[in-house]
């Protein structure tokens, strides 16, 4: 299967899935990283293993979410592409590309959903006192960090914690379940049934 990799940052979880795609066995082909942020070192890292790279910025669109995702699902056609994975990407999307793309999307999100959806997980575990914290990756579908999960990784959450200390340890976390999760949809043995994510039987 051919993906998309949409990334506004560094990058780690992106090189994750790069990282584990250069096993020959893997399901997935990572095709095209796309971020919309032209700062973004992740396109550095992408181009150093020889993958197709593009800068949509959202800022050349004044607001104009629309038009974004029209040229967004354009570009990623004219690539060939069958799965999205978004990678620290920090672009609400709009009901035309998330139905666009339904079923075909996936996002990795640093907390256990439906807990601490939104912006700064770590802190807002801290400040709650939760035992246990971590990531997610799951469909996504038109509300914000919701959608079928296929996904989790559990990390203690320790009194002497930092809400960066905290987030490096599920940073590695994810870094290990996102390319899992990518393999369990890319060949199909994750599917959506309902609100749910059914695994069929590897064999
Ligand atoms: C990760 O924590 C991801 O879960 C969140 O944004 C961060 C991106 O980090 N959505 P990176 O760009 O993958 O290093």
């Amino acid at each position: 299967k051919k993906v998309a990799v949409l990334i506004s940052g560094r990058g780690s979880n992106m090189l994750s899935l790069i990282s584990a795609a250069l096993d020959p066995s893997y399901p997935a082909e990572i095709a095209l990283v796309v971020s919309n942020n032209p700062g973004a070192g992740g396109l550095e890292r992408a181009a150093e293993f020889g993958i197709a790279t593009a800068v949509l910025d959202h800022r050349n669109y004044k607001g104009n979410r629309d038009a974004f995702e029209r040229d967004m699902d354009a570009l990623l056609r004219s690539h060939g592409i069958e799965l999205i994975a978004l990678a620290g990407f920090m672009r609400l999307l709009t009901p035309f590309l998330v139905n666009a793309w339904q079923n075909r999307m996936i996002n990795i999100h640093p907390a256990l959903l439906p807990s601490f959806k939104g912006l700064h997980t770590h802190e807002r575990a801290l400040e709650t006192g939760v035992r246990l914290h971590g990531a997610t990756v799951h469909f996504v579908s038109a509300e914000m960090d919701d959608g079928p999960i296929i996904m989790q990784g559990a990390v203690p959450v320790l009194d002497s914690d930092t809400p960066d200390a905290l987030g490096a340890r599920v940073l590695t976390v994810e870094h290990q379940i996102y390319p899992k999760a990518l393999a369990l949809v890319a060949s199909g043995v994750a599917s959506v049934s309902g609100h749910k994510v059914v695994l069929s039987k590897e064999d």
